[in-house]
């Protein structure tokens, strides 16, 4: 006896709802992509009891006639998709199909529509045949779900709380709200209407669900090799400890993306503390034809083509937009001492774009001008800014400017200073084991070492930036740090991570007495450095004191 049947409709429908409709909240997306595939201007998002007792959303756009009403119920019913071609350059959230069939299997759902002369109404339960009826509507479209997953217990009870779910329905809605900021959003839950979006122009509207302050946001723009990057930033003092607050649109579709993270990630290392992540929204724009919306049952990721060149262009737009405004951490203007926070969490500040212009007349002097007024505990230097009392911290600042010319030396092979006489170093065994590996990187700042039998190795040069540190401290300092440790061993990343160490251990310290002629270098070599406000963990190499506060403090104004 034959042990393989063919499901029947009903049982296939469920199983394949299970695929599409996870939670609430994705019934939530599927119903607001399809009011934005109709061309919708306004869309009302209505949930209840958590998506489970209710969801309902409303919009403006083309609605249906008659026929095709009868037949959105079926699988694989679309209007979206007319030849195999449109399938390798989708322009719309929707193309399978599925969706709304899916969500019919699972719940009650009752579809009002009208293409602007006939309305009709439709109604489903549990996947059963459709019943369509003449009604009466303005054009648009409403499609209410009740009782989601009534008939799949199972499903229901892997769900978490009520709240929870209701959460993620609002995210559903922020998330699409995001992507569309030119469409007016509306959100009811339970009952309460919880927002109300007018269409806006998308620095509003990112900074309403981000929420951060407009004038805070960078705006991140840039275009290359096809690919457009634009969208919005968090300065270093809105980080957060996870990347929650990180959306990405390809093509406006909000997507989740490893690949779009890391990029952000690295255009923001050095200028972001080690551990936190900048909130964006960000929005790839580029060629149908290079994305496939195709891989994921819920469409929540995408595949690019050309992976490489996506990342770098975000990398590289991340990075301008944090270089587009010098981002000086000021001493909050409250009246009260600012509270201890952990670093990077606090008071960074963004200057006015009106002094902006005037220093963006000088190349590279991304630093206001300073004028040296003395050094504080051997630790910190103080100067004068048009804006007030700059204090720098010695260490920090001086490991930024010694990456830096590393860095920069590198490029130029200027970066070698030979030793008189070569220095032997006697090496552990585990630090012979990764020798191999090291030397190339540590050859290319500038650090020549050479094998001279058993564990005994030889130092040729070091690198000109470490004139303080004996050559056998230079290299100990580099093998110790576990530099090798899961970390990239070739390639510029092997190379930036070599030189932070390099650099670490060759700045002043925290303690160090400085000559005026030492400290008046060190602040000109931070003017010159691309990212001179942190230091390469993304600590700030110096906070201003603005002068209306110092006038507070003197009860001047
Ligand atoms: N709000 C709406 N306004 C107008 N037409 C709609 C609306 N919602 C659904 N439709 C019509 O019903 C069809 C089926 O919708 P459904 O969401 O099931 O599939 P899809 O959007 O084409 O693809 P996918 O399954 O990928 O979402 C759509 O192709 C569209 O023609
Ligand atoms: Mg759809």
């Amino acid at each position: 006896m034959p042990r393989i049947r063919v499901l029947e409709g009903w049982l296939a429908d469920r199983i394949a709802a299970g695929e599409v409709v996870e939670r609430p909240a994705s019934v939530v997306k599927e119903l607001v992509e399809n009011a934005l595939d109709a061309g919708a201007r306004r869309i009302t998002v209505e949930f209840s009891g958590g998506g489970f007792e209710l969801v309902r959303v409303s919009d403006d756009g083309e609605g249906m006639d008659p026929e095709d009403a009868a037949l959105c119920l079926r699988r694989f019913a679309t209007s979206k998709l007319g030849s195999p071609e449109d399938l390798r350059r989708i322009r719309t959230l929707g193309f399978r199909g599925e969706a709304l069939p899916s969500i019919a299997a699972v719940s009650h759902v009752e579809i009002l529509t009208c293409d602007g002369h006939v309305a009709t109404r439709v109604r489903a339960e549990g996947g059963s045949e459709p019943r369509t009826e003449p009604a009466s509507a303005p054009r648009g479209t409403v499609v209410t779900v009740r009782r989601l997953f009534y008939n799949t217990p199972a499903r229901r009870n892997f769900l978490r709380s009520v709240a929870r779910e209701a959460a993620l329905c609002l995210d559903a809605a922020e998330r699409h709200a995001l992507a569309r900021p030119d469409v007016a959003f509306r959100v009811v839950r339970d009952g309460r209407e919880v927002a109300a979006w007018p269409a806006e122009d998308p620095l509003r509207r990112a900074s309403r669900i981000l929420a951060v302050p407009a004038d805070e946001l960078l705006a991140v723009e840039a275009q290359a090799g096809g690919v457009r990057v634009w969208g919005f930033l968090t300065p270093p003092s809105f980080t957060r400890r996870s990347r929650s607050g990180q959306y990405f649109f390809v093509n406006r579709r909000p997507v989740t993306s490893p690949l779009l993270s890391r990029a952000v990630e690295q255009g923001a290392r050095t200028l972001v503390f080690t551990g936190q992540h900048p909130a964006c929204a960000l929005y790839v724009e580029l060629a149908p034809e290079l994305v496939d919306p195709n891989v994921h049952p819920r469409k929540l990721e995408v595949r690019f083509a050309d992976e490489g060149r996506v990342f770098a262009a975000v990398e590289r737009a991340v990075r301008d937009a944090y270089r587009s405004r010098p981002l000086v951490r000021a001493v909050p203007l409250s009246a009260s001492p600012p509270p201890a926070a952990a670093p990077g969490a606090t008071g960074w500040q963004v200057r006015e774009p009106a002094q902006l212009a005037v220093l963006e007349a000088e190349p590279r002097a991304r630093l206001p001008r300073l004028r040296l007024l003395g050094q504080l505990a051997s630790t910190y230097l103080l100067a004068e800014s048009a804006e007030g009392l700059v204090v720098v911290d010695q260490h920090a600042a001086h490991e930024r400017v010694l990456y830096e010319r590393l860095l920069r030396d590198r490029t130029r092979g200027a970066h070698a200073q030979l030793l008189a006489a070569p220095v032997t170093v006697d090496l552990s065994p585990s630090e012979v084991a990764v020798l191999p590996e090291v030397s190339p990187v540590l050859r290319e700042l500038g650090l020549e070492v050479e094998p001279f039998g058993g564990s005994t190795v030889l130092v040729r040069s070091v690198p000109v930036i470490s004139g303080r540190l004996p050559p056998e401290g230079v290299l100990r300092a580099c093998l110790r740090e576990g530099l090798w440790d899961g970390a990239p061993t070739e390639g510029q990343r092997a190379v930036e991570r070599a030189a932070s160490v390099v650099a670490c251990h060759s700045a002043v310290r925290a303690g160090d007495a400085l000559s005026v002629e030492e400290m008046r270098a060190l602040l000109q070599d931070l003017e010159r450095c691309d990212d001179p406000y942190t230091c390469f963990h993304g600590r700030p190499t110096l906070v201003v004191v603005p002068l209306d506060r110092l006038e507070g403090w003197f009860l001047r104004r």
